[in-house]
C-alpha cells in the first residue's frame, strides 16, 4: 500500500492551522486592530536591544512588554520582502526574485496575487497605508488603492529625498492616486507618522477593525535627518553612522507617537502591533549587522535576518519574552489573517496557495514555530543563485553577493551581475556557526545532496523574471513627476 504521507501531513497541518482551539464554531469574535510597521534597511545591530549604542526607547519599551522575534527572516531586498509580506508567497513565486524594482522598470507584484489588505477588507477591516509602496507603479491598477488599501499616502518607488520628495529629479509623493505636495521642507518620516495618527484618530475603535500598514523609508539612504536626532549621538565619529543612527531614532520617535495615538484613542487594548525591518542593513550607508556576515542584497545572514517584535496587551499575558522560533516574511500573511480570525468562522482554506504558515499560536505562547525550513531566495533566471534553510543548516548555491547596482547622475542604472556562473556550494550549521565562517559542504556531502533535492522541489514553481524591462524614457519628462501610466505589459 502506498501511503501518501505528504498529503496526510498537509491535511493535518491545514486542519491544525485553522481549526484548533475550539474557535471553529464561534459566532462572534472581536477582531483586533492590526498595525504593521516596517522599517527600511534597518540592520540587525541597529536596535537598542542588540546594541546599547542605538537609542530606540519607544521600540524598546514595546518590545520589552511584547515578544521579541530573534529568529525572524525576510528576503534580502525591499520589493521581494514587501511582496512576501503582503501575499504570503516567496519572491521566486512572484517573479520578484532578482533585486528590487528600480525606477522605470516594468516589474511589479503580479496582478493575479491576492494581497493581505484585500483579504482583511473582505472581513470588515478598514485598510490604510502610509509610507513606501515599491511593488510596481507603471500603471494605475498596480497602485495601493487598487490593491486593497482604502487610502495611501507616500511614495511609490524605492527611495527619495526626505525633504524634496524627488528621486533623480523626479517627484514621487502621492495621496491615493493623485500627486500630493505636503508643506515645503517637511520631513517624510514625520509625514508618515502624522498621517498614521490622523487615520487612528478618525477610526472608531469599537465598530471598525483597523489595518494600518506603515512602511517607513527610514533609515534607508539618502541619509537625511533633522539635526536634533544627530545630536543624540555626540560620540559617534563616523558621519554616515551618526546620520543613520539619527534616522533610526527619528523612526523610533514615530513608533512612539503612533503607539501613543493608539492608546489615547482607545485602540491599543485591542491592537496587535507588529514591527519589523524589510531586510538587513547596508553598511555602505551607515548600517550595521554585527555580528552577522554580509549586508542588504546578499544571501548571507546579514541580508535576511531581520529585527522585529510584536506587542499586544490583549493577547500576550506574560510580560516580555524572546521568541526563538523560525519565522519568515511569508508567514505574516496567514499569521495576520489568523489574528483576525480568518477561517475560524468561514472555514476557508489557503493551504497550497501560499508559502506562509500561521505563527500566531507560537508567537502568543512565545515558543516553537510552524516551520522548519525557508527560502532566502531562489533566482534561476538572472543571478542564478539560491539559499535555503532546513533546520539548523543553510545552503548557499552560487555567488552569495547576488548583484551590484551602480547609479549614474541622471538616475541611469547599470546592473553588474556578480557572477551567474559561480557554482560554489556553501553549507553552514547556523546553530554552531551563526556568522557563517565554517563551510561544511565538503565534509557533509550527504547533507548537501539532501538539501539540493529540497532546493529542486522548492524552485519548481518559480515564475520567470524578465529583466531588465525598460519601457520608459520618463526620467527628464516635462513635468518631472513619476508617471503611473506607461507600461504596456
Ligand atoms: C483618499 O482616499 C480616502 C479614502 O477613500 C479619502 O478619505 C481621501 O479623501 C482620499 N484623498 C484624496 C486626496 O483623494
Ligand atoms: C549614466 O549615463 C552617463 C551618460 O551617458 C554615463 O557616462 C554613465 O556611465 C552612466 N552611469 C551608469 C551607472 O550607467
Amino acid at each position: 500500500m502506498v501511503v501518501y504521507w505528504k498529503e496526510i501531513l498537509a491535511v493535518l497541518v491545514c486542519y491544525q492551522l485553522y481549526c484548533v482551539e475550539g474557535y471553529c464554531n464561534r459566532k462572534t469574535y472581536r477582531r483586533p486592530h492590526i498595525v504593521l510597521i516596517v522599517s527600511d534597511d534597518q540592520g540587525w545591530n541597529d536596535v537598542s536591544w542588540h546594541n546599547p549604542e542605538v537609542l530606540t526607547p519607544h521600540m524598546d519599551k514595546l518590545a520589552k512588554q511584547g515578544v521579541k522575534l530573534e529568529n525572524h527572516y525576510v528576503h534580502p531586498v525591499c520589493s521581494p520582502s514587501r511582496g512576501a509580506i503582503l501575499t504570503g508567497k516567496y519572491s521566486h513565486r512572484l517573479g520578484l526574485q532578482f533585486g528590487s524594482i528600480i525606477p522605470n522598470e516594468a516589474k511589479f507584484l503580479p496582478e493575479s496575487a491576492t494581497l493581505l489588505p484585500e483579504m482583511l477588507k473582505e472581513m470588515g477591516y478598514t485598510t490604510h497605508m502610509t509610507g513606501k509602496w515599491h511593488l510596481g507603479d507603471c500603471k494605475k491598477n498596480l497602485l495601493p488603492t487598487s490593491r486593497g488599501f482604502d487610502s495611501f499616502t507616500g511614495l511609490l518607488r524605492g527611495a527619495g529625498d526626505y525633504f524634496t520628495r524627488q528621486l533623480f529629479g523626479v517627484y514621487d509623493f502621492w495621496e491615493n492616486e493623485t500627486v500630493y505636495r505636503p508643506q515645503e521642507g517637511s520631513y517624510n518620516t514625520d509625514l508618515f507618522t502624522q498621517r498614521a495618527v490622523e487615520i487612528i484618530e478618525k477610526n472608531n475603535p469599537k465598530t471598525s477593525p483597523l489595518f494600518l500598514y506603515v512602511p517607513y523609508t527610514s533609515p534607508h539612504s539618502p541619509l537625511q535627518v533633522p539635526q536634533k536626532f544627530m545630536d543624540m549621538y555626540p560620540n559617534v565619529i563616523n558621519p554616515a553612522r551618526r546620520r543613520y543612527l539619527g534616522m533610526v531614532s527619528s523612526l523610533d520617535e514615530g513608533v512612539g507617537i503612533i503607539a501613543d495615538a493608539l492608546e489615547k484613542s482607545g485602540h491599543m487594548d485591542n491592537t496587535v502591533f507588529i514591527f519589523l525591518s524589510d531586510n538587513g542593513g547596508n553598511t555602505d550607508v551607515g548600517a550595521s549587522n554585527i555580528p552577522l556576515r554580509g549586508i542588504k542584497g546578499q544571501l548571507w545572514e546579514g541580508g535576511s535576518k531581520s529585527v522585529g517584535f510584536v506587542y499586544s496587551p490583549r493577547f500576550f499575558k506574560q510580560e516580555g519574552c524572546v521568541h526563538e522560533g523560525m519565522i519568515h516574511a511569508v508567514d505574516w500573511f496567514p499569521t495576520i489573517l489568523d489574528m483576525a480570525d480568518f477561517n475560524k468562522d468561514k472555514k476557508r482554506n489557503m493551504c497550497g496557495t501560499i508559502d506562509g504558515v500561521s505563527q500566531w499560536t507560537y508567537i502568543q505562547t512565545c515558543r516553537g514555530s510552524g516551520r522548519e525550513e525557508f527560502v532566502y531566495q531562489i533566482d534561476d533566471y538572472v543571478a542564478k543563485s539560491a539559499a535555503i534553510r532546513v533546520g539548523d543548516y543553510k545552503m548557499i548555491v552560487g555567488d552569495p553577493r547576488v548583484v551590484d547596482f551602480s547609479f549614474g547622475p541622471t538616475g541611469n542604472i547599470s546592473i553588474k551581475l556578480v557572477d551567474p556562473n559561480n557554482n560554489d556550494i556553501r553549507l553552514f550549521n547556523l546553530k554552531n556557526d551563526p556568522t557563517e565562517s565554517n563551510n561544511l559542504a565538503s565534509r557533509l556531502p550527504d547533507k548537501v545532496k539532501k538539501m539540493k533535492i529540497r532546493l529542486d522541489e522548492l524552485r519548481k514553481d518559480s515564475l520567470p523574471i524578465e529583466f531588465p524591462v525598460w519601457e520608459s524614457n520618463e526620467i527628464g519628462s516635462p513635468n518631472n513627476i513619476v508617471s503611473t501610466e506607461w507600461c504596456s505589459v
